[in-house]
């Protein structure tokens, strides 16, 4: 190897060990400048991100509320509820009418059917804001005094429950049920069975107040009695079909 060579391999190795050094550097340089900027970006921008972002914490936690009047069970009532608030719980934990049972919170098991306006209703599903002027009819609403409503008397007659859990319920469903015939509504079954008279109420046959009692599920399973208690209660005596 002659000594000319030997230097030249000399000077490439000096100038690519430079060259690893220098490239160090700059890469060394923008670290310190990429944390720099982050640092600033700690000092200044961040604490206004942080702060907005609790701004829109504390808006969404803060309650929004409304007033309504409405009357429940003949009395009236002014109210100041969160606007999330449903039928069920202004009911039950603001006006201490814990006759209406809270089941599935879901529209699915009838429990905390009430009467808004003649008409029943899953409270859970009702938000409270869209009461306000109506007539309201809950199970403690349906007796006169000590004396029983008639569906309230034919479900004590009949043995209509269990547990008794589903039957606030049961109890304002089918007092609809008995007016909303006596108005001439009409079910599936009425079609089904042909004795569809328009306008005028139907033999509320038992398939008729299944179909109509269908969605108050007991648990329990106390259906043949509660069959028997709304037939009885709607003046139809007798025997079963
Ligand atoms: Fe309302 Fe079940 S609690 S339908
Ligand atoms: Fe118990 Fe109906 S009587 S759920």
């Amino acid at each position: 190897m002659s000594t000319a060579k030997c230097s030249s391999e000399e000077e490439e190795l000096e100038l690519s060990e430079r060259t690893s050094a220098e490239a160090m550097e700059i890469s060394r340089r923008s670290f310190v400048t990429a944390a720099s900027v982050i640092g600033t970006a700690f000092a200044t921008g961040l604490p206004a991100l942080a702060e907005e972002q609790d701004r829109h914490v504390a808006a969404a936690s803060t309650p929004q509320t409304f007033a309504i009047e409405t009357t429940i069970n003949g009395i009236t009532h002014k109210l100041t509820l969160d606007t999330r608030t449903t039928l069920l719980d202004a009911l039950r934990e603001h006006l201490d009418l814990t006759g209406t049972k809270k089941g599935c919170d879901h529209g699915q098991c009838g429990s905390c059917t009430v009467l808004v306006n003649g008409r029943r209703v899953n409270s859970c599903l009702t938000l409270a804001a869209t009461i306000s002027g109506a007539q309201v009819t809950t199970i403690e609403g349906l007796a006169q005094g000590d004396t029983l409503s008639p569906v309230q008397a034919a479900f004590l007659e009949h043995d209509g429950f269990q547990c008794g859990y589903c039957t606030p319920g049961q109890i304002c469903s089918a007092t609809a049920l008995i007016e909303e015939n006596s108005k001439g509504q009409l079910s599936q079954v009425s079609w089904d069975s042909g004795r569809v008279h328009p306008g005028a109420s139907v033999d509320l046959s038992d398939d008729e107040i299944r179909e109509r009692m269908s969605g108050n599920i007991c648990r329990c399973a106390a259906y043949p009695n509660i069959v028997a208690a709304v037939r009885a209660a709607s003046g139809r005596a007798g025997v079963a079909s």
